[in-house]
């Protein structure tokens, strides 16, 4: 039988991951087709690769309230979330997987989230609520978008359109992101054009409310 061509995919013949390898040869291209055991309960993907923890001193400029932040920053600088990877590096044509785990608080009254980012090389993405109760913020230089997220619902982020997680309920919020390994992140987006609006605790519920500070007069 002739080869099926592959166009300009530089595909070897690689074998599936079996229990004793060295996974660490699997990260890099080219990645052999290969089975990921989502674990929904524990929130775990295996074999994993890169495991990311996001305290609150890597936050800066992201909570309206700077002196609530640098409080919270002082008084034991909290982890607030956390984000665990397969194998599956970050490489154009790739696609990655991803689960974040948002710790349930706020600071300054607004809930705990993350940093969140604009894909530079505009690119989709969706993410799966797996379980706690968070939301997925959009926002595309003019228009705002907030789609609730409770396990199995699947947020769609069309290319272009920053995102951000926020956390609105009281135990941890953790969902699976899959998404183009070639798009990129770009946090300076959000810290200068922002996410068109904020997420607050407000008595049991949410509330939204304006990005910026009022400049006073
Ligand atoms: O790819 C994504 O959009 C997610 O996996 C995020 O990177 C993850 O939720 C962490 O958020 P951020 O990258 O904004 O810190
Ligand atoms: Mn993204």
């Amino acid at each position: 039988m002739s080869p099926v061509s592959t166009g300009t995919l530089d595909l070897q013949h690689r074998r599936c991951p079996e229990p004793g390898d060295d996974l660490s040869d699997y990260s890099v291209l080219p990645v052999p087709p290969m089975s990921i055991r989502f674990d929904q309960a524990a929130g775990t993907l295996s074999p994993a690769g890169p495991e990311l923890t996001r305290r609150m001193s890597d936050l800066e400029g992201l909570f309206l309230d700077q002196n609530a932040w640098r409080t919270a920053v002082a008084d034991g600088d909290p982890i607030v979330y956390s984000v665990v990877s397969s194998l599956v590096p970050e490489a154009d044509r790739e696609l990655p997987q991803s689960i974040t785990t948002i710790q349930p608080g706020s600071t300054g009254g607004e809930f705990w989230m993350t940093k969140g980012h604009q894909h530079p090389n505009h690119q989709g993405e969706i993410y799966l609520g797996i379980s706690g109760r968070g939301g997925l913020l959009m926002f595309d230089g003019t228009d705002t978008r907030w789609v609730d997220m409770t396990p199995g619902t699947i947020g769609y982020i069309p290319p272009g359109w920053a995102h951000r997680s926020v956390n609105v309920g009281g135990k941890p919020y953790s969902f699976l992101a899959v998404y183009p390994g070639g798009a990129g992140h770009d946090y300076g987006w959000v810290l200068e054009y922002g996410l068109g609006q904020r997420v607050w605790r407000q008595d049991d519920g949410v509330a939204f409310g304006g990005y910026f500070a009022e400049a006073s007069s």
